[in-house]
């Protein structure tokens, strides 16, 4: 080896950072004009192992700046300063359907920067490793405090942020797969919203009864977050995504309880019997479930179980009926669920009720159905275990790598932006100012 190349130097600022915050990946004292691959490491809490990498040449100086510098092919290609983690992808050999989800907020996902000589798009291990360090990604700001809830049968994770409080708060609901999915509540917590996310499919009420939850179920949550002392009682909002949609759409019109400032529904759809909980809604996709299609590599497709969208009203939330500002987020490409559909059907329902001024709709080309917070690497398709059907299969979400990240990315800051106005702001009902973003 040439005794240059023992000095290559790279560095990564912030080395510690928060999940959506944006890192400097440099290459320093490299030859001029040297070919070199940059790549990224992540084993995961399940033992999966993912990479992505770009292949670049260093300047004149002998220098790659990834946040300006284009990368000519790899996992991913152009200028991108983030591409390092939002292409990452299950190493070859994986078995499929893999999804990268962080399950403890309470650890860093770990990621290994290295930078090889040559551009290689596989057996990194035999390659010149010319130097590499180790960067810590937080859902968790330093400050925020993780409070498990198990009162009134709630299955829950309160996030506070750092500081004395008290904070504007948030109801965070997922999705079909059930579980406590607790690391959007995390990072929401660390922009200082207290966040508290819900398991309301695979919860203990389910554990204990058998049966599924009432609506009244997250009317208790929604009393948790309204009495706590660290919360104001009035600033209360609800995130939910996918089956979430539905229950935040439902509690946000029709509860005499849950009051909101705001309400954001991601990949979502209003169409949900008017009467009744979770059963019906559950039921109602049950019922249609022969309108499932298959993609040719036997992926499920749902976007059409709730198509065409119903014109009788007693199958339909009626958003006419909002009275707070609700923003929603929509893949143009989601392959589960109508959103696309859903999103212009509100509009022209809450148009016709005279306040469609309340509604923003963020709608992205070639995005999927799982918009997370940036630069969480996407899964076009995964497996799936439905709670309808209790049978595990790989389910096609949609979207295109690029466009996907770009989205999530776009509507994560414009979410917070949203939340932050309408929970900090002193108005209930101020129009957004998103439109002007
Ligand atoms: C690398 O690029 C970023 C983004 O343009 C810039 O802020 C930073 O100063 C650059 N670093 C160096 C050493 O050129
Ligand atoms: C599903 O179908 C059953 C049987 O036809 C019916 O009784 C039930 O009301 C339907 N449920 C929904 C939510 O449409
Ligand atoms: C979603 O809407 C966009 C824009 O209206 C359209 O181009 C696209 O084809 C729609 N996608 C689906 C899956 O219907």
């Amino acid at each position: 080896m040439d005794r240059k190349q023992c000095c290559v130097k790279l560095s990564v600022q912030p080395s510690r950072g928060l999940m959506d915050e944006k890192f400097v990946v440099l290459v320093q004292s490299a030859l001029p004009s040297q070919q070199l691959t940059v790549h990224a490491f992540h084993e995961c809490e399940d033992g999966h192992s993912w990479q992505a990498f770009g292949h670049y040449t260093a300047d004149a100086a002998g220098t790659v700046n990834v946040s300006e510098d284009c990368s000519f092919g790899g996992s991913y290609s152009g200028v991108e300063p983030m591409g390092l983690l939002w292409s990452l992808e299950p190493v070859p050999g994986s078995k499929p359907g893999l999804r990268m989800r962080k399950k403890n907020v309470q650890t860093p996902m770990v990621v290994t920067i290295s930078v090889y000589q040559g551009h290689h798009t596989a057996g990194f291990v035999d390659q010149v490793l010319l130097a590499s360090v180790m960067v810590e990604r937080w859902y968790m700001a330093p400050g925020v405090r993780r409070i498990p809830v198990t009162e009134d049968r709630l299955t829950a994770t309160l996030f506070l942020p750092p500081g004395p409080g008290p904070f504007p708060g948030l109801l965070d609901l997922w999705g079909g797969g059930g579980q406590l999915v607790e690391y959007r509540a995390a990072l929401l917590a660390s922009h200082g919203i207290g966040s508290l996310a819900l398991d309301y499919l695979t919860c203990k009420f389910t554990l204990d009864t058998g049966k599924t939850v009432e609506n009244e179920y997250f009317e208790t949550a929604y009393r948790y977050l309204q009495k706590h002392p660290q919360i104001i009682g009035s600033r209360i909002s609800m995130l939910g995504l996918s089956l979430g949609t539905s229950i935040t759409l439902k509690m946000t019109v029709y509860s005499e309880v849950v009051k909101l400032r705001c309400a954001v529904c991601i990949s979502g759809s209003h169409v949900q019997p008017v009467d009744g909980s979770l059963k019906e809604i559950l039921g109602l996709f049950k019922n249609n479930s022969d309108k499932t299609r298959f993609s040719d590599k036997n992926e499920a497709i749902w976007r059409d179980l709730l198509l065409p969208i119903p014109s009788d009203p007693s199958l339909k939330v009626d958003v006419g009926r909002l009275q707070c500002p609700l923003l929603l987020v929509v893949g143009e490409d989601d392959q589960n669920w109508c959103a696309n559909e859903s999103a212009m059907d509100m509009r022209e329902m809450m148009e016709r009720a005279g306040n469609s001024h309340l509604l923003t709709i963020l709608s992205y080309p070639n995005a999927g159905h799982l918009i997370e917070p940036p630069y969480m690497p996407h899964a076009r398709a995964s497996s799936f275990k439905t709670v309808v059907a209790h049978q595990k299969l790989i389910a096609l979400w949609g979207g295109q790598t690029p466009e996907h990240s770009l989205a999530q990315e776009d509507s994560w800051r414009k979410v917070l932006i949203f939340l932050r106005e309408n929970l900090y702001g002193d108005t209930n009902h101020g129009a957004s100012s998103l439109s002007h973003l």
